[in-house]
């Protein structure tokens, strides 16, 4: 569904992304792993138009396409690294907000910001102050903007980093069932997250894929990784 060909990525003089070359086919999610610094974040954010690539191109449904595009991004869901939410707002506020900005018209609104809060399961807490919840619940409301417009590709960057094991398992679980109908690319460091929740993995190792594969058909993860990360 979305395919990337020789992607190719400098900043100043350096190389971070060297001929990257992968597919994340229809309802499926592929995992990218890799060491800090291996290149993961920047991947995302060509895919999301917040970087441009040097050279490769990008396909979707085997059309090229520009990811700056409107019409292109606006079949993206992206939860960057860091999640960028508004601590003053309320999760219904902030929601708004951005489903105004994804252009979301004014009588689909209410119907939309109800429909993410109860995917993500945060209707308990739409109308707190986001600076009051806790990690877990931050992490949803972010998610649940990721989701607004229902995205067909979603592009989520370390999904469950800092959060309690109760809720990994309880994210993982939503991410599982949104790949019914959405392709996703998810970034962790967790291995036995990728194993859990991944059907195809990627290892990226100082800016070049050194793994493309089926989950079921990696052996040992754990050795594999240290092995190829060296
Ligand atoms: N805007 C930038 N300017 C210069 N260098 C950058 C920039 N963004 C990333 N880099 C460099 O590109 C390389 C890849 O960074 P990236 O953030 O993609 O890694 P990552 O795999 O996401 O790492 P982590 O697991 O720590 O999140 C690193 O060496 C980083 O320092
Ligand atoms: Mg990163």
């Amino acid at each position: 569904m979305l395919k990337l060909t020789k992607i190719c990525k400098s900043f100043s003089n350096t190389q971070v992304l060297k001929d990257i070359s992968f597919e994340i086919p229809k309802n499926k999610i592929v995992g990218l792993l890799g060491p800090n610094g291996a290149g993961k974040t920047t991947i995302m954010r060509i895919i999301t138009g917040f970087l441009t690539a040097n050279q490769g191109t990008l396909r979707w449904k085997r059309k090229i396409i520009d990811p700056r595009d409107p019409s292109f991004r606006s079949l993206i869901g992206y939860l960057p690294e860091s999640n960028p939410l508004y601590m003053s707002f309320t999760p219904v506020e902030y929601l708004s907000f951005v489903a105004r900005l994804k252009g979301i018209s004014k009588t689909n609104l209410v119907k939309e910001v109800k429909k993410v809060s109860q995917q993500t399961d945060i209707a308990s807490v739409l109308t707190k102050k986001i600076e009051t919840l806790s990690k877990g619940f931050k992490q949803r409301v972010a998610l649940s903007a990721t989701l607004l417009g229902d995205p067909q590709l979603l592009v989520l960057d370390e999904a469950t980093s800092g959060l309690d094991p109760k809720q990994i398992l309880e994210v993982r679980k939503l991410i599982k069932k949104l790949a019914k109908d959405k392709s996703i690319l998810f970034s962790t460091h967790i291995l036995p997250e990728a194993k859990a929740i991944c059907d195809q993995i990627l290892i990226i190792n100082q800016g070049r894929i050194v793994l493309d594969s089926d989950i079921k058909k990696v052996r040992n993860l754990e050795k594999k990784f240290i092995q190829l990360t060296q």
